[in-house]
């Protein structure tokens, strides 16, 4: 997989090989298939760069249905969820399956990620997407409409990642997932649905609960004139972090 790139907004992320077609020119086939690394020429002369794409640029350009996590939330689960080779984890709704993506590649070949998912539909998107990204063959995409309890082993979770409407419905369900002591992130938009989470989350035993919103603002590098840039993505949504004891 290659990431051709003529600048920050012109990104093209190639898995076979083919002319590509853009606003700035033409690139040729014989020019796509040169070595990560060359600079290549369109046919009106504009340069590009080959490069190996990072999982940030195979996020962004997933293939999508539904809302998708944003590398910045994405890049602060292992941290919360201590996601490590060999975790199993569970996660739901999977929906078009960037966050599928991003836990398989963490996990790695002995990690096991079981995630669920209402649409039937969806899971055929995620599937998809998980096939052509994901290193490993280590996840489960499973199609039900979870409610009071996981279609599975009680206690087998060693982290739970919830992005779904109604993240308080969950509450239960995870409780009886996860492991004594292992944490859950709840990936939650407005700090409505936050307080009805933190009313449901008293109905069981949680506890080290913290809410955190990560901002992200890029800045121009240019020695000349170094500056952020006038654009930021400011709220996507808000991390909800807690731990299940007995
Ligand atoms: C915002 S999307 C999830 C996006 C996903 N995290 C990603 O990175 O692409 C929410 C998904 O949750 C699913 N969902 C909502 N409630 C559910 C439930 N009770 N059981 C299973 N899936 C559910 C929806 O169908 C939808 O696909």
């Amino acid at each position: 997989m290659k990431l051709i790139r003529i600048d920050k907004k012109r990104k093209f992320l190639i898995s076979k090989l083919h002319s590509v077609h853009t606003d700035k020119g033409t690139f040729p086939e014989e020019e796509i298939s040169q070595n990560y690394g060359q600079t290549i020429q369109s046919n009106k002369g504009i340069k590009a760069h080959i490069l190996y794409p990072t999982l940030e640029d195979i996020i962004k350009k997933l293939d999508r249905k539904t809302q998708i996590l944003f590398p910045k939330e994405l890049a602060m689960l292992p941290f919360l969820m201590d996601l490590r080779i060999g975790s199993t984890v569970v996660e739901c709704g999977t929906g078009s399956g960037s966050a599928s993506i991003f836990f398989s590649n963490m996990i790695g070949p002995t990690g096991k990620l079981l995630s669920f998912e209402r649409r039937f539909s969806f899971i055929n998107i995620a599937k998809q997407n998980l096939k052509k990204f994901s290193q490993f063959n280590n996840y489960h995409l499973i199609n039900a409409d979870i409610k009071e309890k996981f279609p599975i082993q009680d206690e087998i979770a060693d982290a739970v990642f919830i992005d779904v409407p109604e993240p308080f419905a969950m509450v239960e369900a995870v409780y009886k997932v996860l492991k004594p002591g292992k944490s859950v992130v709840f990936l939650v938009p407005t700090t409505t649905q936050i307080i009805e989470l933190l009313e449901t989350l008293k109905t069981k035993k949680f506890v080290a609960t913290r809410i955190l919103e990560i901002l992200h603002r890029e800045w121009n590098p240019n020695p000349k004139a170094l500056r952020p840039t006038d654009r930021m993505i400011a709220h996507t949504a808000f991390l909800v972090q807690t731990f299940k004891i007995i």
